[in-house]
């Protein structure tokens, strides 16, 4: 019996490689992205990799809940079965409250937050009949909120406590629920952010933090994680028999979100993010 697998996102980054992986470890992959124009990539590396047959690419805008039902019942129209969702697609967000909108904040949840539910609430009848399982990737900033970084933290944050929510239930009727947590991955994600360091000053009183807070990620990014290193890892957690709720893709992820994880007064990452922007 040939499983599947719905993955969000995957025209770049870790849901590419999460969609070539998934592949090569013998899924059928029904691999989704909002525009099919930008499957070039996704289709040259499937063909590298052997796994052209395994990969279906289909279109989905996660923000779109009818297109999220669709594609879902198109999916178990077409292979009689769905036995994994990665809610995989999301984008980073720079910004604090004083210099953006709260519309600039609701458009940072619909995608990272609102698109999950839209495609986890279209495929969880389906996980159901297949005792499938449900993943998102969050990040550590779904762990320990970031300085520049409040709408995207906040918004993998609510992923994290919407499924740490569900998981229990979802379990009880044979749905195994994962929040995946990456730390820096080399992909297309700091690009897509469309920050350019030109509009530094207008974040006024906040422009120095932001220079200290900009080079630091710098730093971190010179040090990023390969996409396939956290390929591995998620994929991994689709065959684990016992799959953990909470998995860091890498030792520098699982540092970071220890921190936070052991750090009942908050003064330890406290006192860690206020050391990037100063
Ligand atoms: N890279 C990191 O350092 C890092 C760290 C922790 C967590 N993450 C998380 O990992 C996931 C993948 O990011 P990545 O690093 O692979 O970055 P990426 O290369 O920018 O990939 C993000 C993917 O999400 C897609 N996407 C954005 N908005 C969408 C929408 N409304 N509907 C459907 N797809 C949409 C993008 O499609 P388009 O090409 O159409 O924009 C792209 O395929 C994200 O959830 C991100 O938050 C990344």
């Amino acid at each position: 019996m040939t499983t599947t697998v719905l993955i969000t996102g995957t025209s770049s980054g870790i849901g590419l490689t999460t969609a070539i992986a998934a592949a090569k470890a013998g899924w059928q992959v029904v691999a989704t992205m909002r525009d099919t124009g930008k499957a070039t990539a996704l289709r040259d590396a499937a063909a590298t990799a052997g796994v052209t047959d395994l990969i279906d690419i289909r279109a989905l805008d996660v923000i779109d809940a009818e297109a999220a039902a669709a594609c879902v019942d198109g999916v178990v129209q077409d292979y009689g079965r769905l036995d994994a969702v990665i809610n995989n697609a999301g984008a980073g967000h720079l910004g604090t409250l004083e210099q953006e909108s709260i519309d600039d904040v609701r458009a940072v949840f619909e995608v990272n937050f609102f698109g999950v539910l839209n495609v986890s609430k279209a495929a969880l009848p389906h996980l159901r009949a297949s005792a499938g399982r449900l993943l998102a990737v969050t990040s550590v900033g779904g762990v320990v909120g970031q300085p520049f970084n409040e709408a995207y933290c906040a918004a993998k944050f609510a992923v994290e406590g919407f499924y740490e929510s569900l998981a229990p239930l979802a379990a009880a009727h044979g749905v195994r629920v994962s929040v995946i947590e990456p730390g820096a991955v080399a992909s297309e994600f700091v690009g897509n952010v469309g920050f350019d360091p030109a509009q530094t000053e207008a974040f006024g009183p906040y422009a120095p933090q932001l220079r200290n807070y900009l080079t630091r990620t710098a730093g971190a990014f010179a040090n990023a994680q390969t996409s396939e290193g956290a390929a591995d890892a998620i994929v991994a957690v689709l065959t684990d028999e016992k799959p953990a709720f909470r998995v860091q893709t890498s030792d520098v992820a699982r540092t970071f979100s220890g921190a936070k994880l052991a750090d009942l007064d908050g003064s330890v990452v406290q006192n860690l993010t206020a050391t990037w922007i100063s």
